[in-house]
Order: structure tokens, then sequence, then C-alpha cells
């Protein structure tokens, strides 16, 4: 473009027009030859944004691409041999969260792998290992009480979840028009007041955008406090694990999702009434009982063996089996439970499943709690997923494991709980093609709008 025009003569042909009373002249003119600049310069600027479109609809396409081959990976690898890399065993000897709270004592033994028990048999241990142990159920309030939880009833309500998002500044935008739809919503609908409320199942920013800076964290748990209801987060790889300073953004993540937020952010009136519970040692794990539903978020990632020690990863498994393990022994005791939503980042795989057959083990087999209907929903994939294989082959049937597709490129889903009257669900009809219903409709999955037609066209009333 520069040897189109000198500065002087480009300068020349900027003043004439100024002399001319008529800046337009007849077409059959010479045009002067700045203007041909300008418009080559409009024309590139234009050809460039839309490249950049173009590259961030092909960033959101692969990005969702290589999280399912990972995935695939890993169930490939089911029972393979684990690798350890140098690299990664620094990342985790440099975090004092990963070593103090997690990675357990990080030894140089390692440097002799085969001297470790298999993996099988490190996770048959700590299946075996985990407190309090299942109990008979003889106790559970389902077992003691049961002619009165057969007339029980139960109000109705709905919760919407989300995932995966923001992972670049226009998913920001697309959070927060996400966010004041709901607002409108329940402000249009006063009815729908038993919207009651949100949850995000992890990964709340891409590593490589937000560089796992306390500004991401602030934004969007100021996005998420737009939302109408109180929103608990579960921590997902990205919220601190595939950061450069692994302690530094798990503190992070709880200055800003943690204990301290619904209570900062919602009123009390709406958030009061869910009678949440958070571990003291791991105040990123949480337990709530509503309406007849059991609610447990635990802290489970999609981490790679060569990622991280396998001591780090048993303490972490082993925190969140016991989460659950002390959960349902506590929570079935003293209440009539009709229901048990698990909320999870990390899909179900061959390197997640002992946390599944730990938690098996509190329901199967147990005459008051194993057709009780048990369901683990999660992000870290790519579409919406209905899996009762884990169900089938463990014979565990009332368990159903529900993946979400990422929120930045669809709409947060509105899942429904069915009220109970008289001990009858008065189960939940599906009303179109979006929606499923799980469990003889006690439960409705409404993915709503479901994946945008254009993910990065939002409505500019929301942005407002
Ligand atoms: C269940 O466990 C309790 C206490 O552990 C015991 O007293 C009771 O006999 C057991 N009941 C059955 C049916 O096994
Ligand atoms: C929530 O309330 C609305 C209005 O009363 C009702 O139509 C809806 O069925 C309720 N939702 C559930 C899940 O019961
Ligand atoms: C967080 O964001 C709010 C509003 O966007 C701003 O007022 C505040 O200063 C921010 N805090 C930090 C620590 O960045
Ligand atoms: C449940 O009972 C069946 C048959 O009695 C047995 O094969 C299975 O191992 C038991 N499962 C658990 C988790 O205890
Ligand atoms: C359930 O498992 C059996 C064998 O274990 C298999 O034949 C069947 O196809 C499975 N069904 C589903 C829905 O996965």
């Amino acid at each position: 473009m520069v040897e189109v025009a000198s500065p002087s003569s480009s300068f020349g042909a900027y003043t004439s027009p100024r002399s001319s009373p008529a800046p337009y002249r007849s077409p059959s003119s010479k045009k002067p030859l700045w203007l041909y600049c300008v418009y080559l310069l409009f024309g590139c600027v234009c050809f460039n944004a839309f490249l950049t479109y173009r590259r961030q609809k092909a960033f959101v396409r692969t990005t969702l691409a290589a999280n399912n081959n990972d995935l695939m990976d890993d169930s490939v690898n089911a029972d393979g041999s684990i690798s350890y890399s140098a690299g990664a065993e620094e990342h985790v000897v440099s975090s004092n969260y990963g070593s103090s709270m997690y990675g357990g004592g990080i030894h140089t033994a390692r440097s002799k792998p085969k001297t470790e028990p298999t993996r099988g048999a490190r996770m048959a241990k700590l299946e075996n290992n985990i407190l309090p142990k299942p109990t008979n159920g003889t106790a559970d309030f389902n077992a003691r009480k049961s002619k009165a939880v057969a007339i029980s009833n139960f109000e109705g309500f709905s919760f919407y979840v989300l995932t995966d998002t923001p992972f670049t500044d226009w998913q920001g935008k697309r959070l927060r028009s996400q966010m004041a739809d709901l607002r409108h919503y329940l402000k249009d609908n006063p009815q729908r007041d038993n919207i009651t409320f949100g949850v995000h199942l992890g990964n709340t920013q891409q590593v490589s955008n937000s560089l796992c800076m306390e500004e991401s964290y602030n934004q969007t748990a100021y996005l998420l406090a737009k939302g109408p209801r109180p929103t608990l987060v579960v921590p997902g790889n990205s919220d601190w694990f595939d950061c450069p300073f692994r302690d530094k953004s798990m503190e992070l993540f709880l200055k800003y999702y943690g204990p301290d937020f619904i209570p900062k952010e919602w009123h009390a009136e709406h958030y009061e009434p869910l009678h949440l519970e958070r571990s003291e040692k791991n105040p990123e794990l949480f337990v709530f009982y509503f309406e007849g539903i059991l609610f447990i978020g635990v802290h489970l990632l999609h981490v790679q063996a060569e990622e991280e020690t396998h001591h780090a990863w048993d303490r972490r498994m082993k925190i969140n089996m016991e989460w659950v393990a002390s959960s349902v022994e506590t929570y079935f005791v003293q209440h009539n439970i009709r229901g048990v939503v698990v909320f999870g980042h990390a899909p179900r795989t061959a390197r997640t499943r002992p946390f599944f057959v730990s938690m098996s083990n509190y329901f199967l087999n147990i005459t008051s709690r194993q057709d009780i209907p048990v369901m683990y929903l999660h992000g870290h994939g790519n579409g919406f997923q209905v899996d009762t294989k884990f169900s089938n082959e463990t014979e565990w049937y009332s368990f159903v494991d529900v993946q979400i597709h990422p929120s930045g490129v669809a709409d947060p889903v509105l899942v429904d709980i069915a009220p109970q009257v008289q001990g009858k669900v008065q189960a939940l009809p599906e009303e179109n093609n979006m929606q499923t219903t799980l469990f003889e409709g006690l439960v409705r999955i409404d993915r709503r709008k479901g994946i945008y037609e254009d993910p990065m066209d939002i409505p500019k009333r929301n942005l407002r």
C-alpha cells in the first residue's frame, strides 16, 4: 500500500476537494488516489474482521473436537500403563495447593515406578478405604418412616445449568446475555419463582485467553451474579489445574466462587431455603437437600495420568469419594430422599471410574437406597448425552450420567424436578424434542434453544 501513494501526493489530493464546492464529482471525473487508498484500507479492515470471525468459529469447533478426542484417548487407554513426565511433576511440586491439599506426599519413590502397585490394585485399595463405610440403610429415614414416606408431598422446582464458559470475549458477552434472559424470564413469569438455583459445572475460563489472571475470575463471577438465582460453581480443569500457578489459581477460585460468593451476591431469601453446607477442609465441595432431592457438588477433573502425580490424583479422588460417602450417610438418615443429583466437571472415563464405583457402594444392594434415582451431571464434553453404560454394566439401574453441551455455544439447560403428591410423583411430560425426561418423569432436562445457530450473534438488547 505504501507504493500506491506517497504521503505528499495523498495530502495534495486530500486538500483539493475542500476548495471545490461539490465534494462528489461527476462519475466520469477521475477519483483521487487517496480515495482508492481509503477504499482499499476499508476493504482490508472488513476482510480482517471476517477472518477473525471465521477463526473464532473454527476455534470453537476445534476446541470442541479436541475435547472429544481427549475423551476418546482416555477411554482407549482404559487400563493402560501410567507414565510420568518429569515436567508435569515439577509443575505439581511447585504448587502448594497441589502438594498440601491434594498432592499428598510427593516423593522421589516414583523414580522406581516398577515397585508401584498397579493402578487397578491402587484404586481397589482406595475404594475399600473410604470412610464412612456404607451402612445397611436400616437407619435411613426412608427405612424408618416408610409409611410417612409413602404419602409424602414435595413441590416441583427447577434449576439452570451452565458449563465450560466463557472461553472468549464473545462468550463473556453471551454469558451476560444468557443471565439477562433468565432474569427477564423470571421477571415476566413470576409464577416461575420455582426456578431455585443455578450451577456452573466448571471451566470458567480458557487459560490461553485469561492467563488465569484475577481479573478473569472477578469478571466471570460478576457475570454469573447477574443471573437471577444463587449459582454454585464446581471446579473444572481450566479453573486451576491448567493454570501456571495451580495453588494461586485454586485460591482465586475459592475467593470468587467459594463460600462467600452466594451470600455476597444474592438475597438471603433465595439462598437460605437451600441450607447449603460446604466441606470445611475443601470448601469447593458442597451438599444440600431441597424438596426431597439431595444435591452434592464434587471436584472431579479430567486429567491424564502424566499431568499429575498419582498421589495428587488419588488424594483428590479420595476426598471426592469421602464427600459423597459422608453426604449420603448423613443426609439419608435425616431426610426423606427421593432422588440424588451429583454435580461434577469431568466425564466418566477409565480414570474417573473408581469414583463412580465407590459411589455405587452406597446405593447398590442397600434395600432402602438402591431404587433411588441418582443422576451425575457434568460438562467437559461435546454434546448433550444421557449415558446408561455404567448403570447397565454395574446393574445399578437407577443411575444415569448426563453430559451438558458447552454453554458458550448452547443455551443454559433447565432441569425440572417433578412435584410429588401423596407419595406419587406427578411425572413431567416431554413437551418438545428439546426436552428429555428421566426416571419416569421425576427429572426433565430442557435444552431450550439448544445449540445456537450462530453463537456469536448475541442479542444486543441483553448487553446493555
Ligand atoms: C444393619 O446394621 C445395624 C448396625 O450396623 C445392625 O444393628 C442391624 O442388625 C443391621 N440390619 C440388617 C438387616 O443387617
Ligand atoms: C413451576 O411453577 C409453574 C407455575 O406454577 C408450573 O407450571 C411448573 O410446573 C412448576 N415447575 C415444576 C418443575 O413443578
Ligand atoms: C472486580 O470487578 C468489580 C466490578 O467489575 C470491580 O469494581 C472490582 O474492583 C474488581 N475487583 C478486583 C479485585 O479486580
Ligand atoms: C450386590 O449383590 C450382588 C448379588 O447379591 C453381588 O454380586 C454384588 O457384588 C453386590 N454389589 C455390591 C456393590 O455390593
Ligand atoms: C447392557 O449390557 C449387556 C451385557 O452386559 C449388553 O448386551 C447390552 O447391549 C447393554 N445395553 C446397553 C443399553 O448398553
